[in-house]
């Protein structure tokens, strides 16, 4: 890497809307520092662009701090790039070197239509958690004090770890049956484990897979690979979780 920093080769894709045909285009950057993020280098390609009078890359963000779930590129060939455990977001250049050629794409799964170059629609998922991922309780007036309910330690932790799913859509990115299982499983697993998600248990579990189902996502064949690509490390026993709810649920309701 020379003192500047990085010159690098990006082959990124663009996509003008909905319809239209898209296709790799290359782009040069030079002088990108490690530290960078690897947003911040598809910024700095943003403002050569912008000043050369060309299009700017479309590209989801927010946050910026791995909360938000917005950003989600497909970096050479994995959702949310080489490093483990963080999102685009947190990826920092010093995973790259210098002269390096990185391709970005967006999500691809039949349910994340593209939107604009790497911009893809996930309100699928907002679907989803429309369909059950909440608690209907009224909160408000004599609500029991909360230490009244004692939770087990194992339950709580297992009910927090699934609740730090950001809905990213990686999981759906990486399996090759753009299975949303995982997201799903976590969203169901968060009330599931909780004595206040019990109530609504059984309609939450087939009105989301349900819904998950209407919305064109695959199957689950266990192939694990969600879980590796998961920034927020949620793990495989949520499915197993989500199954064991549903069939209980579905027995029910056969009834
Ligand atoms: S399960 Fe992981 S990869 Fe899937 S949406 Fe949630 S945080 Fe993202
Ligand atoms: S921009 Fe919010 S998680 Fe990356």
């Amino acid at each position: 890497m020379s003192e500047l920093g990085m010159n690098l080769t990006l082959k990124i894709w663009r996509q003008k809307d909905a319809k239209a045909k898209g296709k790799m285009e290359t782009y040069k950057v030079t002088e990108i520092s490690e530290h960078m993020s690897f947003l911040e280098m598809l910024d700095v390609l943003n403002e050569q662009l912008i000043n050369t009078g060309q299009e700017p890359v479309a590209f989801d963000h927010d946050c910026r701090e791995g909360i938000c779930g917005m950003c989600s590129l497909y970096i050479n060939g994995e959702a949310h790039g080489p490093d483990r455990g963080v999102t685009t977001c947190q990826l920092h250049m010093r995973m790259f070197y210098n002269n390096d050629t990185i391709y970005i794409e967006p999500f691809r799964a039949k349910a994340f239509p593209v939107v604009k170059d790497l911009i893809v629609d996930r309100s699928s998922f907002d679907r989803i958690q429309h369909a059950g991922g909440f608690i209907s309780v009224n909160t408000s007036g004599n609500t029991q004090d909360a230490n009244s309910l004692p939770i087990p330690k194992l339950d709580a932790d297992k009910a927090f770890d699934a609740a730090t799913c950001i809905g990213c859509g990686a999981c759906v990115a990486t399996c090759k049956n753009a299975s949303a299982m995982l997201y799903v499983s976590a969203k169901v697993s968060q009330f599931a484990l909780l004595p206040q998600g019990k109530i609504e248990a059984k309609d939450r579990v087939l009105n989301m897979v349900e819904q998950m189902d209407k919305e064109g996502f695959g199957n689950c064949t266990n192939t694990g690979a969600c879980e590796v690509e998961c920034p927020k490390g949620i793990s495989l026993e949520n499915i197993a979780r989500m199954n064991s709810e549903y069939l209980k649920a579905s027995l029910v309701r056969e009834k």
